[in-house]
Parts: C-alpha cells; sequence; structure tokens
C-alpha cells in the first residue's frame, strides 16, 4: 500500500524553555527563540511589576543612557525617534515596552515573580525552577528543558551597612531603587561614591538642592562628552533631524555608522602601554584639569592610574556640580550615621536631609541557588572569592554536570537537555553599547539550542576543560588591559582578578563566536550508534517545494513591493506556466508541497 511521504529529517523537537529576566537580554532571547527556534514553548518571568530591567529599576535623578541612543538599540529594532544623543531611562524603557509590544513579546512574560531556586533534576533530566509571587507570596515549581539566567549583571545593588543606619531619620536610598515620591528640593543632601551613578545623579540633583556633599573613597576618571560635536553634555534632534532620520533609510544607516565607528574607536585606549592608551589618558588628564579650578578638588579627584581602568564616565556636568557654591566633594570612608547626620573616618560630621548610596552592585553573586547536578552551585562558583568562569560569554561549563548520569542516561525514556545559557556572564563584552554583545550571546545560544533541537541530542554541554582553557587565555590577555592597573572597581573580583569584560573589541567577540567550536561541547546523542538519525528520510520540515530556496537570493536593490508582487505575478502567468501547475500537481500528489503550505499557512 502506497503510503504519504511525511518529512523527518532535522525536525525540531519540543523544547520549554524558561527564561528569568525580562530586561534587554530577556527581550532578545524571546525575539531570536521566536525568529530562529521553532516548537519551543517559552516562558520569561521576572520579578518587577514590567519588563525593562535596568531601564525600569534606575529612575533617579539624571540617570540616562551613556553611550548615543542611536548604539543602544536592538539592530531588530532600530529607533530613528530617539528625542536626545543620551536619552532619559524613562524613554529607553519605553522603547523596551514598545518593542517588545511591537514584536508580540509579552505574552511569554509573567511579571511580580521572582525565581528562588534552579535546580537540575537528576531524575527527570528537567530544570525545576522555583517561583514565588511578590504580591501574593504564592510559590510553584515548574520544570522545564533549559534554563536561561538573564537576570541581569547590574541589577543586585548593594547599600554598605553602616553603624547607625537605623537611627538615622532622614530618608537613604540606593540610586537603583529610587522611590518615585522621593522631595529632593531644597534638601541637604549626601551621595556616597563616584562612579557613573553618582557622577549622573549629583549633576542633576545639585541645582535643586539646598546642600550637596559627595564623598567618595577615591580618585576616578571623568571625561567630556565626546558625541556632541561641542562637548555639551546633552543634544536633543530637532523635528527636522528625526524626520530626515525616520524618511531616508540611506540618510539613517550613514548616521548610525558614524556613531559606530566612533564609539569604536575609544576601543584601542584599552590596551595597556600602547600609544593610543598614553594619549587616551594625557587628553582625560587635560580635560579635567581645564574643568577643575580648584587645585584641592582636582587633586582629589585626578587618579594615577591609565583612564579606562575603572569604567570611565562622561561628565563634565558632574566637574561643573561639584564646583557650585552649595557642593561639598569629600574624599573620605563613611564611619557611622547619628540622627541628623554622616560621619566620616577622620571625624568630620556632615548634616542631611537625605543619603543616596550610589555605591553600584553586586556583579555576579547570584540572588538565589543554581544547583547543577553533582549539587554543584553557581553560588560558589561566581561568588566574589570564586573564580568566576563562563564561556564564550553565553554558558557555563557544569552546569548541570554531565558525569554521573552518563551510564544510566541511555535507559532513560525522557531527553535530557543539559544546558545552562547565561546573560551577562563573567567575561563578556561591556565596553561600548552593551546591546550588540547581548545579541550576538543569544544567537549563539540559539545556534547551539537549534542543535540540540534538531540532531537528536540528549544534551548539549560545554566541557570543563574546553571552559578552563578559555579562561586561560582570558586570564593570560588581562595583564595587557587597562583594567589589570591599581584601581578599584567592579571589573575585579575580591582578590583583584579581573572578571568582567572580554579582552578585545565587540568586533573580536563576534568573529570568536562566529563558528561554535563543537570540540568544546559534549554531544548526548539519543543513539550513539546513530549519529545521523536527523538525517531521517531524506526530506527535511520544508517539503518539496518552499518558498525559498537557500541558493537563491532575492534581489537587494530596494524596490516596492506591490511592484515586486506584480512582476511576480506576470511572470507566472506566462503561458509556461502550464508545466508549473502541471509540476505542482505532481508534486502535491506525491505529497511534497503539502507540507510548505501548511508551513506558510501557519506563519
Ligand atoms: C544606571 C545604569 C545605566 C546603564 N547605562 C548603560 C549604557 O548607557 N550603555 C550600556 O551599554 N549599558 C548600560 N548599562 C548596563 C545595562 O545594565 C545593560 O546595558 C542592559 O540593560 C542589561 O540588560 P539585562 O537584561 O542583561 O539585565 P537587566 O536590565 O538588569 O535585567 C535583568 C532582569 O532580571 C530580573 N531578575 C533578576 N533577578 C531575578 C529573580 N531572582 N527573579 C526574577 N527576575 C529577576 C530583574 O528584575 C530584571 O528585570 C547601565 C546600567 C545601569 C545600572
Ligand atoms: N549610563 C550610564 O551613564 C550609567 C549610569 C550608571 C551606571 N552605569 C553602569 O553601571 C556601572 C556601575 O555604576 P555605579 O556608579 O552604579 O557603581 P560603581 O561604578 O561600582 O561605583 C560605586 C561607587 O560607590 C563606592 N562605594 C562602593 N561601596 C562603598 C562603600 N561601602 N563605602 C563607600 N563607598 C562605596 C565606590 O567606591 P570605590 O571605588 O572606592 O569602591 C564607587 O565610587 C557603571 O560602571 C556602568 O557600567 C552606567
Amino acid at each position: 500500500m502506497a503510503i504519504d511521504l511525511i518529512p523527518s529529517a532535522f525536525l525540531a523537537r519540543p523544547l520549554k524553555i524558561v527564561v528569568i529576566g525580562a530586561g534587554i537580554s530577556g527581550i532578545q532571547f524571546a525575539h531570536d527563540a521566536t525568529t530562529s527556534l521553532s516548537g519551543v514553548d517559552l516562558e520569561i518571568y521576572d520579578r518587577n511589576p514590567t519588563l525593562g530591567g535596568t531601564w525600569y529599576e534606575n529612575r533617579y535623578p539624571g540617570c540616562t543612557c551613556d553611550v548615543p541612543s542611536h548604539t543602544y538599540q536592538f539592530s531588530w529594532a532600530p529607533n530613528p525617534s530617539w528625542s536626545a544623543l543620551y536619552p532619559p531611562a524613562s524613554e529607553i524603557h519605553k522603547y523596551l515596552e514598545n518593542v517588545a509590544d511591537k514584536h508580540n513579546l509579552r505574552r511569554f512574560m509573567t511579571f511580580n515573580t521572582e525565581c528562588n531556586l534552579a535546580r537540575w533534576d537528576e531524575s527527570t533530566s528537567k530544570w525545576e525552577v522555583v517561583l514565588r509571587n511578590v504580591v501574593s507570596n504564592e510559590q510553584k515549581t515548574i520544570s522545564a528543558d533549559v534554563f536561561v539566567y538573564a537576570v541581569g549583571r547590574l541589577n543586585n545593588y548593594k547599600s554598605p551597612t553602616v553603624p547607625g543606619q537605623d537611627v538615622f531619620r532622614g530618608k537613604q536610598v540606593h540610586t537603583a531603587n529610587w522611590p518615585i515620591d522621593l522631595t529632593v528640593k531644597d534638601k541637604r543632601i549626601i551621595v556616597i561614591g563616584n562612579g557613573a551613578s553618582a557622577v549622573q545623579c549629583v549633576a542633576a540633583l545639585q541645582p535643586v538642592a539646598s546642600k550637596i556633599i559627595n564623598i567618595a573613597r577615591g580618585p576616578t576618571w571623568i571625561l567630556p562628552h565626546v558625541f556632541s560635536e561641542d562637548g555639551a553634555v546633552q543634544r536633543q534632534y530637532s523635528t527636522e533631524q528625526k524626520q530626515a532620520l525616520q524618511s531616508c533609510p540611506a540618510q539613517y544607516y550613514d548616521f548610525c555608522v558614524t556613531l559606530q565607528k566612533k564609539l569604536a574607536a575609544g576601543f584601542p585606549g584599552l590596551w595597556k602601554g600602547t600609544n593610543s592608551q598614553a594619549k587616551f589618558t594625557s587628553l582625560a588628564q587635560s580635560f579635567m584639569e581645564s574643568k577643575i579650578a580648584n587645585p584641592d578638588l582636582l587633586n582629589a579627584l585626578l587618579p594615577e592610574f591609565e583612564a579606562g581602568c575603572r569604567r570611565f564616565t562622561p561628565g563634565s556636568h558632574y566637574l561643573d556640580a561639584l564646583q557650585q557654591p552649595n557642593a561639598v566633594y569629600v574624599q573620605d570612608s563613611i564611619n557611622k550615621l547619628t540622627e541628623n547626620s554622616l560621619i566620616t573616618e577622620s571625624g568630620n560630621k556632615y548634616e542631611c536631609d537625605i543619603i543616596v548610596y550610589a555605591t553600584g552592585f553586586e556583579p555576579y553573586q547570584p540572588r538565589f541557588p543554581v544547583i547543577g547536578s553533582a549539587g554543584r552551585s553557581l553560588t560558589a562558583e561566581w561568588d566574589r572569592e570564586g573564580p568566576c568562569e563562563s564561556y564564550m560569554a553565553a554558558m557555563v561549563a557544569g552546569f548541570p554536570n554531565f558525569f554521573g548520569e552518563q551510564g544510566n542516561a541511555l535507559s532513560l525514556p525522557i531527553i535530557s537537555n543539559k544546558c545552562l545559557t547565561v546573560f551577562n556572564p563573567p567575561i563578556c563584552p561591556v565596553n561600548g553599547s552593551a546591546i550588540p554583545g547581548i545579541e550576538r550571546a543569544s544567537d549563539y545560544m540559539t545556534r547551539v539550542l537549534s542543535r540540540l533541537q534538531t540532531d537528536r541530542l540528549r544534551s548539549v554541554a560545554v566541557k570543563e576543560q574546553a571552559q578552563t582553557a578559555f579562561n586561560h587565555w582570558v586570564q593570560s590577555r588581562m595583564p595587557h588591559m587597562v583594567w589589570s592597573g591599581p584601581c578599584n572597581s567592579w571589573y575585579k573580583n575580591a582578590n583583584g582578578k579581573v572578571i568582567v569584560p572580554w579582552p578585545g573589541t565587540v568586533l573580536h567577540y563576534y568573529a570568536a563566536t562566529e563558528i561554535i567550536r563543537w570540540e568544546d561541547f559534549e554531544l548526548d546523542f539519543e543513539n550513539p550508534a546513530e549519529k545521523y538519525g536527523s538525517f531521517g528520510n531524506g526530506v527535511t520540515a520544508d517539503g518539496f517545494v518552499p518558498n525559498k530556496f537557500p541558493w537563491l537570493h532575492p534581489p537587494t536593490t530596494v524596490s516596492r513591493p506591490e511592484k515586486r508582487a506584480e512582476l511576480a505575478t506576470r511572470v507566472l502567468a506566462a503561458p509556461s506556466n502550464i508545466l508549473f501547475r502541471v509540476m505542482s500537481q505532481v508534486l502535491r500528489m506525491l505529497g511534497g508541497g503539502t507540507h510548505s503550505r501548511e508551513r506558510s499557512a501557519k506563519a
């Protein structure tokens, strides 16, 4: 009896993927999972009431992007309508909300839901994820094939513990948790720290506060706003400029390339001992000397380490603010608080109404346990004292550990997907705009997951020795990078090891991840004796007559879609088309065209 031919080659098997975090990384992954993978059941959880992560949480006065807006957007969601060169956090947040809506990604997201535990369950070969609704306190446990850790690196804010915090009668806030109803006008405000958050909020608070005192432990490099033509702190785009970018794709593209080139031109300064680095430090020094009139202030702020050792911040507005009559800069540490004041280590007392902790974030230490098999804990591995390693800024070896399970895995009916993918782990591109690196990491993850789905694999896991070798290269490069200099920074672990930035350009990261080094992976086939089982019956899911052929490319010249459709109709209506119709009918009878038509109907 004749049978219908059903494609069986490289079919994507269903995967349930749970993502924690609906910031830029979670949104990017949702986009890629829905456009590059099929058969995915995607669930994204975030403890916040909405998406956006950083850009929802950071609403302190003065919070803006520090790279040009047109470089800080998804490549697949360009926005020619940014209001300014460095848009405020609220506008970036709105952009992310709009992108999620336009691409219908919100349907995967559940908010007000905190992840409290993720554990690889050896008995079911699934990730067990414990979630808690932060409003109702209800808990639930779900299981997933793949766990995506997109919780952000600058998300776990840290405030110092200071004696007297409980007796201080004023307000104490962290920049990353700013109360929307906080009144700052005419208040005496102390800002602790001089990183990027402090720089932005001191500049914004100084004009409205009655007094502003900035207390920091050490010097820091402050740079000019190099992207505005005249060094201005901000540049609003006029209606005409926005209209030009909106209406002319070529002009918009050229504009973006110019900005990207300028951003990329800053990278050579990150290599220690180079002429570019020396020039960069000397330019930064000249800038600070030209801006700071008071020699004591210059002495306190001007570092001896190279510019770029700590992440530098554009901040001429900060230097202006510090030199106003109502501003004081204090180089000291905090000792204790009293009912109405802060007392420093050197014993000076500063009365205040509000204390702002601009004291940064705990970059990696997970806030909830992530446990691999054999009880391996990400908390221990990414602790301030831990090795803090990952692989290609996208995966972590040993989560879950493939050892111990392999023996009985063959007899298990369940397919395991031993794959933990991570965004912004130790060693990933952080300089310039973070978004290209996030996009590339997501693309890398989806390529790995695609093979997991379509090649009859039980699991894909990075080999421990591959991760070690990769990190060996990373650490061999760090002494050549400016970050390894003698400065305090969140790029370093407690023991001084540089654990955050990828030691190369973003282009280098793209090149390094161009191919997947499959020799670095443990590939566990469903049936090791049939490694080519996925080749199936020789027919792919596209069937026989797809709408697109991979070897045929549409014309690159842009013509209006209707025109192209018109042309295509005329071509198909030609007499020779009879042959096409006959062929189509024959193929349909063979069962070929049906599948691809079903797919396009669904699409
Ligand atoms: C003030 C500030 C300004 C910045 N400016 C720039 C800039 O100008 N340019 C640049 O390139 N980068 C900048 N960054 C870095 C910025 O963090 C990244 O560019 C990017 O936003 C990171 O996105 P993400 O999705 O990886 O992380 P996040 O935006 O941090 O999102 C992580 C999400 O995970 C959620 N989450 C965390 N833990 C849990 C849990 N247990 N359960 C459930 N959900 C959880 C959080 O609620 C959050 O929504 C800035 C960072 C800060 C803090
Ligand atoms: N778009 C932007 O412009 C922007 C804005 C904000 C943040 N960011 C991103 O977020 C990163 C973090 O910036 P951040 O400013 O929030 O943090 P940060 O760069 O880590 O700076 C924290 C500051 O707080 C001080 N500090 C920390 N703990 C302290 C303590 N116990 N007592 C006294 N001082 C203490 C630090 O001093 P020491 O140096 O002495 O430790 C430092 O000056 C940035 O590097 C950047 O990537 C970007």
